[in-house]
């Protein structure tokens, strides 16, 4: 009921002027006597994968809060596991703005960031000042001026950094914003940089005593074939999870209407069917030798559970909380509690 009449007023303003004032307002409500304004106790559906044990489906995706600076407030808005990032190993301010487009119509959103993040140690230290215990996830990138031949030094140092503090770690080499970033899904590039994390993912299991599974998050453009050799990979070196998807190149669902035109990467409702189609060939190449998050265009308890059919274990949301607000994520807990 209260979130349409806050869109009329959220919708008025810059997308990413609102989005940087929605993230200020929730971390203030959340630390002060008014958190219950935005709790939304968590629906209990407790689910193993990746040998953790989520309390629900349903999970926010990486890029709503890239420094990790409000995980005690998504905490409170009911999500079963946070991720956060893409950070990178060096602060850096991504691409001039404006860079985030909202598509009303189609209930889309175009993005090219580019990485814009504060770093992996500030990452770090507003992980150790939460208070949160549940499941998060660190998305780890490159920085946009390390060369692409040397991309494998970004993830091992952010690998090693966020280590000790994740549940699960996220390498992204999806993301369209960042020059030939998705160049890393392919032949001899991938092969080298999945044996350097695995590598290191086994040291750092022995130092620290506990193993961190590690996803890989992938784009939706991509052919039957591609998801076939990535799934190939992902079995070869063990990977233990992927993320399907990250945002598209595509403008098919939106072609002629307003901002469809800006360059990035388009997500929320109009990438649902490319991203579902990708995660179904992932699935079946996979032959349930990992587990597959499932992301892109989920807005309703149905596209949730859709996903799951199409062979995800657990769901992430972005986009729709734009469109939807924060009730949705406990209607798709519910929804997918029910199923
Ligand atoms: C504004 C914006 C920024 C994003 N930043 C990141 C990011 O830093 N890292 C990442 O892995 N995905 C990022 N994503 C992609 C989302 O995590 C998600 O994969 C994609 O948007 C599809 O889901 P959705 O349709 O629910 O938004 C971003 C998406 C948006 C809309």
């Amino acid at each position: 009921m209260f979130y349409p009449i806050l869109r009329l007023f959220l919708f008025r303003m810059d997308p990413e002027k609102t989005h940087d004032l929605t993230l200020y307002w929730l971390k203030k409500l959340e630390a002060s006597f008014l958190r219950p304004l935005i709790s939304q106790p968590l629906i209990e559906d407790p689910v193993e994968v990746l040998g953790i044990t989520f309390p629900n489906r349903i999970g926010l995706a990486a890029g709503l809060d890239k420094n990790g600076a409000c995980i005690d407030a998504f905490a409170a808005l009911g999500f079963g596991h946070i991720e956060i990032g893409t950070v990178t190993p060096r602060p850096q301010p991504g691409n001039p703005k404006p860079r985030l487009f909202r598509i009303p119509e189609a209930e889309g959103v175009i993005n090219r960031f580019g990485f814009n993040n504060q770093g992996v140690d500030q990452l770090i230290e507003n992980v150790k000042n939460s208070r949160f215990d549940g499941v998060l996830g660190i998305n780890i990138g490159k920085n946009f001026d390390t060369p692409v031949e040397k991309a494998v030094d970004d993830y091992l140092i952010c690998l090693e950094k966020v280590y000790p503090y994740a549940s699960y770690i996220t390498v992204n080499i999806s993301s369209p914003n960042t020059q030939n970033l998705r160049a890393l899904q392919f032949g001899e590039a991938l092969e080298e940089l999945l044996t350097a994390i695995k590598q290191k993912q086994s040291e750092l299991s022995e130092q620290f005593q506990k193993y961190v599974p590690i996803l890989v998050k992938i784009a939706p453009d991509l052919s039957q074939e591609e998801v076939q050799q990535l799934a190939d990979a992902f079995i070869k070196h063990q990977v233990d999870g992927v993320i399907a998807t990250n945002t598209t190149f595509s403008r098919e669902p939106v072609k002629g209407l307003a901002n469809s035109d800006e360059q990035g990467g388009l997500s929320g409702a109009p990438v649902f069917n490319k991203s579902t189609q990708v995660l179904k060939q992932l699935s079946h190449a996979a032959q349930g030798k990992f587990p597959i998050i499932g992301v892109g265009g989920i807005d309703s308890p149905q596209a949730a559970a859709e996903k799951l059919e199409a062979g995800a274990s657990l769901v992430q949301v972005y986009s729709s909380l734009i469109y939807k607000g924060p009730r949705l994520i406990r209607a798709i807990a519910k929804g997918l509690k029910r199923e």
